[in-house]
């Protein structure tokens, strides 16, 4: 199981020094939330930021951008350090073209799909895809409360990326736990985004050592 904490719940008045803890961790990527208060009702911070975040980070950048039409701002996020960049599509009128954009860039591709987004509507673009991530909340905060269904759809996306595209990876990101994480990864998820279970945690890298399990 791979684990991508989410900056979103670090402390932005020392961000260094959280990235340095997850250097000194066992986690596999770094998740960078970008909002912009259109696509989600919250504004969280933009390239400048993931460029300082990529000076201090020794693990991969997983940038989920939660903006409107976030191909126009591919390149952007490429020459900011993105390593895998993910985008919903709820977003995207033309995600065909969006995902080729951020492959030919020289990232990896996701789709991120909200709660109430069916994951059929991946049947066509599952295929161009490194990675599906699943919302288990509603985006835009994070410490809110998983949403159970979650698990159903991590079973159908399963069974989907096992028919059309077996090395494509399942994320999932919101309310993540540790008493929820064995429950995901029995459903079929490869990673996991953990915001407030890390970065609340008394003792975050023993926490991140059991998300991991
Ligand atoms: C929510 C963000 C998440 C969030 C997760 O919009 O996409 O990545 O930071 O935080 P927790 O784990 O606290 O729900
Ligand atoms: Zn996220």
């Amino acid at each position: 199981m791979l684990l991508s904490p989410s900056l979103l719940s670090a402390d932005f008045g020392n961000l260094q020094r959280d990235i340095e803890m997850l250097n000194s961790s066992q986690c596999d990527w770094l998740h960078v939330d970008v909002m912009d208060g259109i696509f989600v009702p919250n504004i969280s911070f933009g390239q400048p930021v993931v460029k300082h975040i990529k000076k201090y980070a020794r693990k991969p950048l997983d940038v989920h951008l939660m903006i409107m039409d976030p191909g126009r701002y591919v390149n952007d996020f490429r020459d900011a350090g993105a390593d895998i960049l993910t985008v919903h599509y709820e977003a995207c009128t033309h995600l065909d073209r969006t995902l080729h954009a951020i492959k030919d860039a020289g990232m990896q591709c996701g789709v991120v799909l909200n709660p109430h987004t069916p994951v059929a509507f991946l049947e066509d673009s599952v295929q161009i895809c490194d990675m599906v991530l699943l919302m288990s909340v509603n985006p835009g905060f994070g410490g809110q409360k998983f949403i159970e269904n979650t698990y159903c759809k991590v079973r159908q996306l399963r069974t989907l990326v096992e028919r059309k595209n077996p090395n494509c990876l399942i994320e999932v990101d919101g309310g993540v736990n540790t008493a929820n994480a064995p429950l995901l990864r029995d459903a079929g998820a490869d990673v996991l985004v953990a915001g407030n279970a890390v970065f609340k945690s008394p003792d975050p890298l023993q926490t991140i050592v059991e998300l991991k399990q």
